[in-house]
This record gives C-alpha cells, structure tokens and sequence, in this order.
C-alpha cells in the first residue's frame, strides 16, 4: 500500500518536473529530478535492468528528510524516471530513509535496505538521530517496508559503537546466508564498518568489525560499498568507505569529506578485511558516497555522488539551484599495478560525434583550436614530455571559458603536479575552489581525458591511474577552451562533442 507521505512526494515530482523543465541541467549525467539529491543508494540489477536510488527531498534544494528517488538503466547513459520508492513514512523512520544498498531476492523481488532514523529526546535533554537498519521489498516499482522493520536495532550493537552514528548498509549474499555491513563510530567519533550475517535478511546478528580507522582517515566512516576484481595476479577484495572530517596531508588528502578505497583480502570467516593498501578513490573536490554494481557482462561499474557537504550552502545564484545535486558518469574499475583504475563506462562512448584531432601541435604562450569548444566534450590532450620536458614550465587547460569566467586544469612537470581550479568558475561562496594529485609522465607522456557537461568536468589521468572530479556553477554562454604553455608544450588534442 502506497502511503499517504509517498504519494504526496510521487504526485508533487511529477508537477514539479513540469515547472523547472526549462532548467539548465547536465546533459548526460544524472541529476535531481526535482529538489535536491545526494548519495547513490541501492544500485543493483534487477529485472534486466540496473537500479539506481538516490538520498532526496524531493520538495526542496536542501537536505531534507529523506525519500529514495528511484531511475533505472539498461546501459549506464539513458536513464528511466520512475515513481519515488520510499518516504519516511513510519515511526521508525521518520526522519528519514537514509543511504543504502539493493539484492535481487529471486522469484521477482527486490530487496532495498536503508538506514532509518528517529529523531528522539535523550536522557540528557539533547536531540539525537536514532539510526537503526530496515529492509523494504518489491517488484521494481512499488516497496513494501517489512512489518519486522528495523530489522536492526541500536541493541545489536557492540557496547563502544555509537547508536547515533550507525548507517549505510551495504547488503550481499555469501553462501547461505546474508552479510551486511554498516558504517558507526565510538565515544571519539573514530570510523569502523561493522558486519552482520542473517539466514532470511529480517533476523541478523552482529559478527565483527570488517575494518577500522584508527584515527587515520578522517572521523566516522559512511557509504560503506565491499567487492572483488580479477587482476592478472588473482582476486583482489576492495572496501569502499566514506571518511568525513578529513585534515588535508600531502598530495594524498585534502579537508573535508571524500572517499577512500581500502585494497586487501576479505576473510570471511573472520569477518576481517586485510589492509593492503589505502588510497583515495577521487583526487577532485566533488566525489563521495560511490556504490558499485557488478554487470551481466562482468564489469564492476561504479557511480559516486558528484558534489562535496562543505560546498552545498545555498547559493541562489547557482544556476543548478531550481534542482540539486549530480552523480558522476558510471565509471568502470580495474586493478592495474596496485591501484584502482577508472574508465568512463564504454557505452558513453556511443554518444561521441564530431572527432576534431590536433596532431603534434606546439603550444608557446596561448593557443585555441579550429573545432574545440563547448561545454559538452570529451577532450582528451596528451603532452609529449619527451620531447618538451625541458622548456615546459606549466601546462594550462582552460575550459567553461568567456571573458569573466575559466576553470583551468594546470600541470606542471618539474613538480609532477596536477591542479584543478575553479576559483573564477563564477561561484559567490568561500569553499575549496581547486585541487591537486601527484602525477608523473608515463613513457614520457601525461594523458588527460576530460570529460565535461555543462556543470562540471571528471578528470581520467593516465588512462584512468587518477581521477579528478570538480563541479562548476559556470553560466552555461562560457563555452571557449584554450591553451596555455609557459615554455614550449608538444601535445595532441582529441575532441568529441557529446550529444544523444
Ligand atoms: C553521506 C550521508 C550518509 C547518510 C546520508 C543522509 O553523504 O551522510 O551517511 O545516510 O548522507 O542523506
């Protein structure tokens, strides 16, 4: 039975839609429908289809309680809206169904399970969040919240883990039974992912803690995503969390919010993961919260939310305000020498027209090229430091371009350094406006592939070795991409438009 709270945020999509239609939007990334959005949730195959949800509050462009927004896709570009699939609409949730992950059951069920909070006065006179995990099933469209909800409650608990702070849950079958695992803190707000196994995904029962933070990575650990890849040296297992409260250290972190992918081996058994290694999964300023879906064909395929907490203040002249909130292109993954790598996912590739290539080219000073303009590209530019190492100082690509505005993507080969600044993107607020990786020249060349719509661009560095993501509220009449080398740059630039 559809809910009274449901149908309202059903019916008020679907006229609100109507009145921000001629809203400038992303073109081929996945945006708020109406109002505001934020984590992916639940992206899972089902049906012959690939779900996607997404964290909304559908009736305004700020956070609000939380709705499941509802898409679905056969091939990672063309998206289908469908009817919102949950609301907080019970006691138990009240305050919102927040993040979370989707199973296909079998037998055409489909299995969502999400954080749900009440907000409740504490003993001490403070109000809290109460997040506990629950369970809804359907048939793809309609979702029916289990009479059992929530099917895990703040006394499963382990004593030190914090019942404020226990969200997110990652769901996945292992042999007979289910796993879950779930992000929490203790008393110092210090991440952990703790993992639940149950026989029927309605009775679970705390096992261990999967990982912990140990005061390294930022404070509570959200978003938790698990998987495995095949690489050339056998199975690799990677652990995806979320880390908020990051100080910025080196090259490898900056402040705030963002993602990091442990690499390691999952012993089941114990219900460990096996550190490896530790790295972020995103160089940029706008990527968190990424969930992944394994493919028919085998792929992993992950997809991120495209924006940064600290950056969300409301900004009314941001042109992406009548609506809220992007997700990245679905990227796919591989493991190459140690590293997660990221490729746009190839179906993207059958929305590229027009190719224009710059073969060769010598840049000194400023160039721009016949063809190479827009704010909807892929545009990919190699520099020969073979060739040019000497002279070339620093490396500028300027994009989203007019005479007021450019956000630029600098490389400077001395220092092996990488930068993304957005600081004259047209943005009124005082967030972080640029970035910076450590990337050094593979066979003497830097590849850059940017891939740019309308709002922003995701940055695919040495063939996918590094990703930078930035958002950009830039008025969409800034359409120039230029060229600027100090001391002389050998590149070739290749550009696409992107177009249905
Ligand atoms: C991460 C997050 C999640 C939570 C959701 C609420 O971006 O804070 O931990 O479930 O957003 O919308």
């Amino acid at each position: 039975m559809t809910s009274e709270t449901l149908q309202k945020a059903r019916d008020y999509e679907v006229s609100q839609e109507k009145k921000i239609a001629d809203a400038p939007r992303p073109l081929f990334h996945l945006s708020a429908r109406v109002g505001w959005m934020n984590d992916p949730n639940g992206f899972s195959y089902f049906g012959g289809e690939y779900h996607l949800f997404y964290q909304y509050h559908p009736y305004s462009t700020v956070w609000g309680p939380m709705h499941w927004a509802h898409v679905a896709t056969k091939d990672f570009v063309h998206w289908k809206l469908l009817p919102c699939a949950i609301a907080p609409d019970q006691p138990y949730d009240k305050d919102g169904c927040f993040s979370g992950n989707a199973l296909d059951l079998g037998g055409g069920k489909h299995l969502l399970m999400y954080t749900s909070v009440r907000r409740e006065q504490q003993s001490d006179g403070t109000i809290q969040d109460i997040q506990t995990q629950s369970i809804a099933t359907g048939d793809g469209i309609d979702y029916e919240k289990c009479a059992d909800n929530p099917v895990i409650k703040s006394d499963a608990l382990p004593p030190w883990a914090c019942k404020f702070d226990f969200r997110d849950p990652k769901i996945w079958r292992e042999g007979d039974h289910f796993c879950c695992i779930a992000g929490t803190g203790d008393d110092q707000h210090d991440g952990h992912i703790l993992l639940f196994t149950s026989k029927d995904a309605i009775h679970w029962e705390y096992k261990s803690v999967l990982a912990e933070n140990n005061h390294r990575y930022g404070r509570i650990w959200e978003c938790p995503d698990i998987f495995s890849i095949d690489t050339d040296k056998g199975k690799r297992d990677v652990l995806f969390v979320s880390p908020q409260d990051f100080v910025a250290k080196d090259y490898d972190f900056q402040c705030g919010d963002q993602s990091i992918y442990i690499l390691g081996k999952y012993d089941g058994a114990a219900g460990k993961i096996i550190e490896e290694d530790v790295q972020r999964i995103d160089h940029g300023i706008d990527f968190y919260a990424a969930q992944t879906v394994l493919t028919q064909d085998g792929r992993r395929v992950m997809i991120a939310w495209m924006q940064n907490w600290d950056a969300c203040a409301p900004n009314p002249c941001d042109p992406t305000r009548k609506w809220y909130g992007q997700m990245t292109l679905p990227r796919e993954l591989s493991i190459k020498n140690g590293r997660l790598y990221q490729r746009p996912v190839r179906e993207f590739d059958t929305l590229r027209k027009n190719k224009v290539e710059h073969k060769c080219v010598v840049v000194d000073g400023e160039a721009t090229f016949e063809g190479v303009s827009g704010r909807r590209a892929d545009l990919s530019v190699v520099l020969h430091l073979d060739s040019s190492k000497e002279e070339c100082r620093r490396f500028t690509i300027n994009f989203a371009q007019n005479k007021d505005h450019r956000t630029s993507i600098n490389y400077y080969p001395a220092q092996q350094e990488l930068s993304i600044d957005r600081r004259f993107a047209g943005s009124r607020r005082a967030f972080v406006q640029d970035c910076c990786a450590k990337v050094g020249a593979v066979d003497g060349l830097v590849k850059l592939r940017a891939i740019l719509d309308t709002f922003s661009v995701e940055l695919f560095i040495n063939d996918g070795e590094k990703t930078m993501t930035v958002t950009i509220p830039t008025t969409t009449d800034a359409t120039g991409i230029s060229f600027e080398s100090c001391g002389k740059a050998i590149i070739d630039v290749e550009k696409w438009d992107v177009a249905f």
